[in-house]
C-alpha cells in the first residue's frame, strides 16, 4: 500500500514506525511516506498528491479541518466533529474519515474495561479540536455522565451541541469547580496540550480532592508521564498514557486502508521504549 501523512511539522512522528510495524502483521509491503507541506504552499501541494497512486493518507495538525474541501466523501462521523485525521483514497475518490474520538475510546477500554460498565461519570479537561473528538465518542458510550471543563467556560458550552441526540447527560464547568467536584468522577481525561515538552511542569488542574482508584487519563504522550499523570498516580489513581490515543487512532486507520484487523497491543511495549528514550 502507497501510504503517507500530511501536516507541518511531522519529521519527528512515529506514525511510519507504527504503520510499518501492522504493514508487518498483515505481511503487506507498505510505503508510509511524510508530506511536510508548509501553510502557504498547502493548495498546491494537495492538488499534487492527487496525482500520486496512494491508497491513504494520514492527516495531522495543522491541517485536520483544512484538508476538508479537498474531499470527494466525508464519513458522518468526521462531519460531526468536523475534522478529519485519516483519507482513504479509492476508485479516484478521497474520503474523509475521524478516528482520533474513537481509536481513544478503543484503547481506553482496551486498557480499564471496568470503566465501561456500571454507571461511571467521566470529565472531559479542555475544549479543543481534539476534545471534541474524544467528547464526541464517549457521549456514544453509556456512562452516566460526561461533564467538560475548560479554561474559557463558553468554549465548552459550544461542544454540547455534538450531543445533540442527548445520547449523554453533560455539564460545563470552570476549571475552578472542576478541581472541587473532582471526586465524584470515576473518569479524568486531560485533552490540551499543557504539560507537553518543553513545558512539562505545567498542569492543568489542581489534584488535591482526587479519590483513589479514578482514572487519570492525559493525550500527551511527550513526555512519556506527564506532570499531571505522576501526581494522580502519588494519589493513588490510575493512570493512562498519551500513546495509547496516538497507537489506536492508527490501528483504526490502518484498518480502513487494509480491510484487515492489526493488533496493537502486540506493539504497545516497543512503542512506549521508543517514546521513553525521545
Ligand atoms: P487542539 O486542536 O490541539 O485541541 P486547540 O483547538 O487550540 O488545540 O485547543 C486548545 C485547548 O487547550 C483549549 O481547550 C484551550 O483552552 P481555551 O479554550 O481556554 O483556550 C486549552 N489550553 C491551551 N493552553 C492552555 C493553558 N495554558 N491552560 C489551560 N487550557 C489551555
Amino acid at each position: 500500500m502507497q501510504l503517507g501523512l500530511l501536516g507541518y511539522p511531522i519529521q519527528h512522528s512515529l506514525s511510519p514506525w507504527i504503520h510499518n510495524q501492522f504493514s508487518e502483521q498483515i505481511n503487506q509491503l507498505s510505503e508510509y511516506q511524510l508530506f511536510e507541506i508548509s501553510q502557504d504552499k498547502f493548495n498546491d501541494n494537495v492538488s499534487e498528491l492527487k496525482f500520486k497512486k496512494l491508497d491513504g493518507f494520514n492527516v495531522t495538525v495543522p491541517y485536520k479541518q483544512r484538508i476538508i474541501p479537498y474531499l470527494d466523501e466525508l464519513d458522518i462521523y468526521a462531519d460531526e466533529i468536523g475534522a478529519v485525521n485519516t483519507v482513504v483514497c479509492k476508485n479516484n475518490k478521497w474520503i474523509g474519515y475521524n478516528t482520533d474520538g474513537l481509536g481513544y475510546v478503543v484503547g481506553l477500554k482496551s486498557a480499564y474495561p471496568h470503566l465501561f460498565s456500571g454507571d461511571k461519570k467521566v470529565l472531559v479537561l479542555g475544549a479543543g479540536g481534539a476534545s471534541r473528538g474524544i467528547y464526541y465518542a464517549l457521549c456514544k458510550e453509556k456512562f452516566a455522565a460526561v461533564d467538560l471543563a475548560n479554561r474559557t467556560v463558553e468554549k465548552a458550552a459550544h461542544l454540547l451541541d455534538l450531543n445533540q441526540l442527548k445520547d449523554a447527560k453533560s455539564e460545563v464547568f470552570s476549571f475552578t469547580e472542576a478541581e472541587k467536584n473532582l471526586a465524584n468522577y470515576d473518569l479524568v481525561i486531560q485533552t490540551t496540550s499543557v504539560g507537553m515538552k518543553p513545558n512539562d511542569s505545567e498542569k492543568i488542574i489542581g489534584l488535591d480532592l482526587l479519590s483513589k482508584g479514578t482514572v487519570v487519563s492525559d493525550i500527551v504522550y511527550q513526555p512519556f508521564t506527564t506532570r499531571l499523570l505522576r501526581e494522580a498516580k502519588t494519589r493513588g489513581a490510575l493512570i493512562h498514557h498519551g500513546h495509547h490515543m496516538l497507537l489506536y487512532q492508527a490501528k483504526l486507520a490502518f484498518e480502513l486502508w487494509s480491510g484487515q484487523q492489526v493488533d496493537a497491543e502486540q506493539i504497545l511495549p516497543q512503542l512506549t521504549q521508543k517514546i521513553k528514550k525521545e
